[in-house]
C-alpha cells in the first residue's frame, strides 16, 4: 500500500495518470443516474466486455444500479504498484465493486483471448450460471489472433482517396489542417479483425459451447455512425469497415442464439452518440466534431453523456419484456437525437466558421478539455487534488 499526490500528466489524446476519487466520483455520478432511472429490478446475470470505461462502464452501472442485474466484467486495466497511480479503468471497478456489494465480480485480462475466455466460462458456471444478457464494448488499437502470434493493429485512415479536414490539435489548443493518406487493403483487413464482429462471435460461441446463454438471452455491441462531415474518415474509412462486420455479425449471432433461447433472445447492435471517451478522443477530426456537437445539443437541451445513453437503451430497448426497436437494418439507433438533422445542420454551419480563433466562443471545447480530463478522475468538483491517495484499490 502506497500513498501519493496524483497530478494529471497529459499527451495529446493520451492520460498517463489517474485519480482515484476523482474515478470513484464519476462512477458515483452515473450509479445515482442509474439509480434514479430504473426499476432496479428485472435483469438477472449480465456479462460486459469492456467493462472498464466509456459505453461498458455505464452498460454495467445501468444493468446493475439500475436493472438489478448480477454481473462479471471485464477488462484489461493496469492495477497501481507502489506510487504509482492505477489506469482509470481499474479504479472505475474498483469503485463499482464497493457500491455493489457483492454483486459485481471483475475479471482482468486480454479479452481477445482463448484463455481470458476460459477463464469467463468458468467464473460463470462456478458463481453465475446461466446469463441473461452480454455487452460487447471492447475498443483497442489492437488484437492478438488467438490461432497464431500475429498482432493485428487497427487504423484510423479512409480508403479509396487521402482525406484532408480540419482537426483540434490537443496539444497546443488550435485548429490544423489534417489529411491523412488512404488505407491499404492490409490496412483494412487488420481493421475489421480488431473491431469488427470476429471476437464478439467467438465469445457467443464459447459461451453457447458452455451452455451458458439463458432462455431470451439478449447480446448487444456498440456502432456509430455520424455526420458527413466525419464520413470519410469514420463511416466510409476502415473503422466503418469494421463496424460493418460487426453489424452483420448481429445477424448471425441472432440465428444461433434463438434457436438455442428462443424468439425473444438474439444479438443486436445499438449505435450510440459521439461522446467524450478514451477511444473516441484518439480519432482524427471527431474531438472538433463533438466540441460542436456539445454545443449545439447542450442548446437545444438534448445533450446525454454515457450513463444517459445507456439508461435509455437498455430502459427502452433490451429490458426484458422489451422489443427493441430497429431501424431499416436491424440496429437500435440512440444516435438519434444527435442526427435530427436540426442538430446536424447547425453543426455544419459551426464547422464552416470554426477556426482557432474562435474555438473556445463557437464551440464546446472547453467541456470536451474538462471530460477528457475527468476521464481520468481531474477536475472533478468536490475533490481535493493536493491530498495523498492510496493508489492500490482491490478488485473482487
Ligand atoms: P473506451 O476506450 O472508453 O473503453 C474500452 C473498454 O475496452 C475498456 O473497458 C477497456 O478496458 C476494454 N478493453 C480494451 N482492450 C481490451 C482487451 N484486449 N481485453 C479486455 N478489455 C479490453 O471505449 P468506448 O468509447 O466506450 O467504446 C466502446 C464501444 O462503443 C466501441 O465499439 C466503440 O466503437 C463504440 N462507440 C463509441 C462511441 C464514442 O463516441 N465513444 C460512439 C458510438 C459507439
Amino acid at each position: 500500500m502506497a500513498q501519493a499526490v496524483i497530478n494529471p500528466r497529459i499527451r495529446g489524446f493520451v492520460c498517463l495518470t489517474s485519480h482515484p476519487a476523482g474515478c470513484a466520483a464519476n462512477v458515483a455520478r452515473q450509479i445515482a443516474v442509474a439509480k434514479a432511472s430504473g426499476p432496479g429490478r428485472g435483469l438477472g446475470n449480465v456479462l460486459v466486455i469492456g467493462a472498464s470505461a466509456g459505453y461498458g462502464l455505464a452498460s454495467l452501472i445501468t444493468t446493475v444500479f439500475g436493472h438489478g442485474a448480477k454481473a462479471l466484467a471485464v477488462a484489461y486495466e493496469r492495477p497501481g504498484q507502489g506510487e504509482k497511480a492505477a489506469s482509470a479503468g481499474w479504479y472505475n471497478i474498483a469503485a463499482v465493486q464497493r457500491a455493489a456489494g457483492g454483486a459485481v465480480k471483475a475479471i482482468n485480462g486480454d479479452a481477445f483471448s482463448d484463455a481470458l475466455k476460459q477463464q469467463v466460462v468458468e467464473a460463470l458456471k462456478a458463481g453465475f450460471g446461466k446469463i441473461d444478457a452480454v455487452v460487447y464494448s471492447l475498443a483497442s488499437p489492437k488484437r492478438k489472433d488467438p490461432a497464431s502470434d500475429t498482432v493485428w493493429s487497427s487504423v484510423l485512415k479512409p480508403i479509396g482517396a487521402p482525406y484532408a479536414s480540419k482537426t483540434i490539435d490537443l496539444d497546443s489548443d488550435t485548429i490544423k489542417p489534417v489529411s491523412i493518406a488512404q488505407a491499404t487493403d492490409a490496412e483494412i483487413a487488420a481493421t475489421i479483425q480488431v473491431m469488427g464482429g470476429d471476437d464478439w462471435k467467438r465469445w457467443i460461441d464459447a459461451l453457447l459451447a458452455a451452455d451458458l446463454l439463458a432462455p431470451g438471452c439478449r447480446t448487444v455491441a456498440y456502432s456509430y455512425i455520424g455526420p458527413q462531415l466525419t464520413h470519410a474518415i469514420y463511416r466510409a474509412g476502415t473503422i466503418g469497415r469494421a463496424k460493418d462486420h460487426l453489424e452483420a455479425t448481429a445477424a448471425l449471432l441472432s440465428a444461433s442464439i434463438r434457436a438455442r433461447c428462443g424468439a425473444s433472445a438474439g444479438a443486436w447492435v445499438s449505435v450510440n452518440k459521439a461522446l467524450v471517451t478514451q477511444a473516441s478522443s484518439a480519432i482524427p477530426v471527431v474531438p472538433l466534431y463533438i466540441s460542436l456537437l456539445y454545443k449545439i445539443m447542450k442548446e437545444k437541451q438534448c445533450h446525454e453523456g454515457t450513463i444517459e445513453q445507456m439508461v435509455r437503451l437498455w430502459r427502452d430497448h433490451l429490458a426484458p419484456g422489451k422489443t427493441p426497436a430497429v431501424d431499416e437494418v436491424g440496429r437500435i439507433r440512440v444516435d438519434d437525437w444527435e442526427m435530427r438533422p436540426d442538430v446536424q445542420a447547425a453543426v455544419a454551419a459551426l464547422w464552416e466558421q470554426v477556426d482557432s480563433g474562435n474555438l473556445l466562443a463557437v464551440s464546446d471545447y472547453a467541456s470536451f478539455k474538462r471530460e477528457f480530463r475527468q476521464l481520468f478522475g481531474f477536475e472533478i468538483d468536490g475533490v481535493d487534488y493536493t491530498v495523498p491517495v492510496e493508489t492500490e484499490a482491490a478488485w473482487a
